[in-house]
């Protein structure tokens, strides 16, 4: 059940999101879609980290609402069917700010907006707007950011298709210590070798690199490595 709020029943909070996710969907039918399927994911990666209830829930209702600040991004960008420039980027990547703006009106999200602002923090300390890094970070920030990326990698784009989940597995992996957390991306990926349903074979340059390079942070899991090479 839903707890995020004194101030709220779970049907009012309910209701609430609903209608923040209805307005997305006509405002882009892919940005609705893809923020839904991160509320999903995030939550299934809490789980798989054994967070409380309290965070799956927050997992799931800031998935879903990660993008609300692109009700503001022009039509013109958000769908623009081919690459954007980087005046264009720009425009976008204000839609954080406005995340911020909308979710701190919003008093049952008002607890966790360290998260919301810390959605685009990268866990080498790379991101913005604070350069976080590591566990300064929130968990439920690097959770929603490992889900946020699968989802765009695996979503069919006007200007390019959705790669496949092997080279999704390969990406995640390769940003294992840099624009992940370690820990978060091990629990994707073994949510992902389920649903590749195989043991993964293909040994990708990423992890070649990875393993040339040999980073400072320990891979994902020995029993893997074996069965890749
Ligand atoms: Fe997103």
């Amino acid at each position: 059940m839903l707890r995020l709020s004194k101030e709220y029943s779970p049907e009012e909070l309910a209701r609430i999101i609903d209608i923040c996710m209805k307005a997305l969907r006509s405002k882009d039918a892919y940005t609705f879609a893809h923020s839904e399927r991160v509320g999903k994911f995030a939550e299934q990666i809490a789980t798989a980290m054994d967070l409380d209830d309290e965070d799956l829930s927050v997992c799931r209702v800031l998935g879903r609402l990660h993008d609300i600040g692109k009700l503001f991004v022009p039509s013109s960008i958000l769908k623009k069917p081919a690459s954007l420039s980087e005046q264009e980027w720009e425009v976008m990547r204000k839609h954080s700010e406005d995340n911020v703006r909308i979710l701190s009106c919003m008093s049952f999200v008002e607890k966790h907006m360290e998260v919301v602002e810390s959605l685009h923090e990268r866990f080498d300390g790379t991101g913005y707007p604070n350069h976080l890094e590591g566990c300064q970070i929130p968990v439920l920030a690097r959770i929603l950011a490992v889900a946020d990326s699968y989802d765009a990698m695996t979503s069919d784009r006007p200007y390019r298709k959705a790669q496949s989940l092997e080279y999704v597995y390969g990406e995640l992996l390769d940003g294992r210590g840099k624009q992940f957390c370690p820990e978060v991306v091990d629990k994707a990926l073994n949510l992902l070798e389920r649903q590749m349903k195989k043991p993964y074979v293909v040994v990708t340059a990423q992890i070649k690199k990875l393993v040339e390079n040999a980073v400072p942070t320990p891979l994902p899991s020995l029993a893997f490595v074996k069965r890749a090479a």
